[in-house]
């Protein structure tokens, strides 16, 4: 079933993942109801698989390590080199148990180690800056790992563009391995990463793994599913914060987006792209990301099979054309602000295609 998914280079690195990554944050009980169990995470794996995928997400904080658990003991039964399996440190409590110190890093791969079963994991990812330890700290304790087998390859995640530079920087005059990924929150509702980050990462060599493709500021409202004339869909996370009027990172009050003209402009693109192309609204906003040059692959998030198989649909066999990219940049462009609005302005005329012509 390969030719279900594509592969591509990690960044600037020899590793081979399928476009789209498979995000775990929906296994285990914890969250928001809706979230999946061992038999039926182990089942959205399992078919993910057979339609090509190998590259899988996790952190040591989804669900307290209890998505690890549910990848390790899937991993187990299957042949561990064909996997790219990527999760991350960076969060959780206590005094040493929290941040990028060399010390909670050491402790949180081997935890992470015991739950997903294996003797190393792929990509290690920061996920997010610590601004309370200094950054060389983290780089050679990271590196440490690398040499110690622990860890294959290293990547950012929530970052800005003059820490992620600094990261570059800061590993090649301390003669360390080159960091070869950034996963940040990227769709055609949260484009931010455009102002700094997606060009050091087109500049150094750093493959983009968008996270939340289809949320924006919303679970999953890129897929067409919400309407601003209706309630939210039940069953949804949205419904639910917005039911139980709850405060929850990331998923807003749904009166809020409802208030929001652009939002709903950029839907009814999505949904007129969609409907010209035979594909799903889901299919357009994760391919628009697939087209973009930085990206190597997309990271979704799926509660059933269904919304996976829905998902996969965006890997291979078709392409969004020139003129209609060009449509869902415009219609879903952010107003430039200083100084990048100057910058662009007065930068116009000094493009150039690469920096050999
Ligand atoms: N590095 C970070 O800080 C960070 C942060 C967030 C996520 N991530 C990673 O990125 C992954 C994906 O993030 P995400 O879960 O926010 O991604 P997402 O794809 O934007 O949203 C996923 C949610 O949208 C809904 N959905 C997904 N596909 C659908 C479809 N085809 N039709 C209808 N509804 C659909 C489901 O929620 P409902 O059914 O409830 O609507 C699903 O849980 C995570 O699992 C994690 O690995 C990383």
């Amino acid at each position: 079933m390969a030719d279900k998914t594509e592969y591509r280079f990690l960044g600037g690195s020899g590793l081979k993942v399928s476009n789209i990554c498979l995000g775990t944050m929906t296994f285990g009980d914890w969250l928001l109801p809706g979230q999946c169990d061992e038999a039926a995470s182990h089942a959205i794996l399992d078919r993910y698989v057979e339609l090509g995928g190998n590259f899988i997400d996790t952190a040591d904080v989804y669900g307290e390590g209890r998505s690890e658990q549910i990848i390790g003991s899937w991993l187990e039964k299957q042949q561990r080199e064909k996997f790219v399996v990527a999760t991350k440190v960076r969060f959780g409590k206590g005094i040493n148990g929290v941040g990028l110190s060399r010390h909670h890093i050491m402790q949180s791969i081997d935890d992470s180690l015991r739950r997903l079963r294996t003797d190393y994991v792929d990509l290690y990812q920061i996920h997010m800056w610590d601004e309370a330890v200094p950054i060389e700290e983290t780089l050679s304790a990271l590196n440490d790992l690398v040499r110690a087998g622990k860890v294959r390859y290293l990547g950012a995640s929530n970052v800005k563009g003059w820490q992620l530079q600094k990261i570059v920087e800061l590993s090649k005059s301390m003669g360390l391995n080159k960091w070869i990924s950034l996963q940040a929150e990227y769709s055609l509702l949260c484009r931010g990463i455009e102002w700094e980050l997606t060009d050091v990462c087109r500049r150094e060599g750093i493959g983009i793994i968008p996270w939340s493709p289809l949320r924006g500021c919303a679970r999953g409202l890129l897929t067409g599913k919400f309407k601003r004339e209706a309630d939210a869909p039940e069953g949804t996370r949205i419904e639910h914060v917005t039911k139980k009027g709850m405060i929850f990172e990331g998923v807003p009050d749904f009166k809020k987006v409802k208030k929001d003209d652009k939002t709903w402009d950029i839907l009814d693109v999505l949904k007129k792209v969609a409907d010209a192309h035979g594909k799903t609204p889901a299919q357009v906003a994760i391919r628009w990301l697939l087209q973009k040059d930085v990206v190597s692959s997309v990271i979704i998030g799926a509660k059933t099979l269904q919304q996976l198989e829905d998902n996969m649909g965006a890997a291979t066999g078709w392409e969004i054309t020139e003129e209609t990219m060009a449509e869902l940049d415009t219609e879903s462009q952010m107003d430039a602000f200083y100084p990048y609005n100057m910058i662009k302005r007065r930068n116009k005329d000094r493009v150039r295609k690469n920096m050999c012509q």
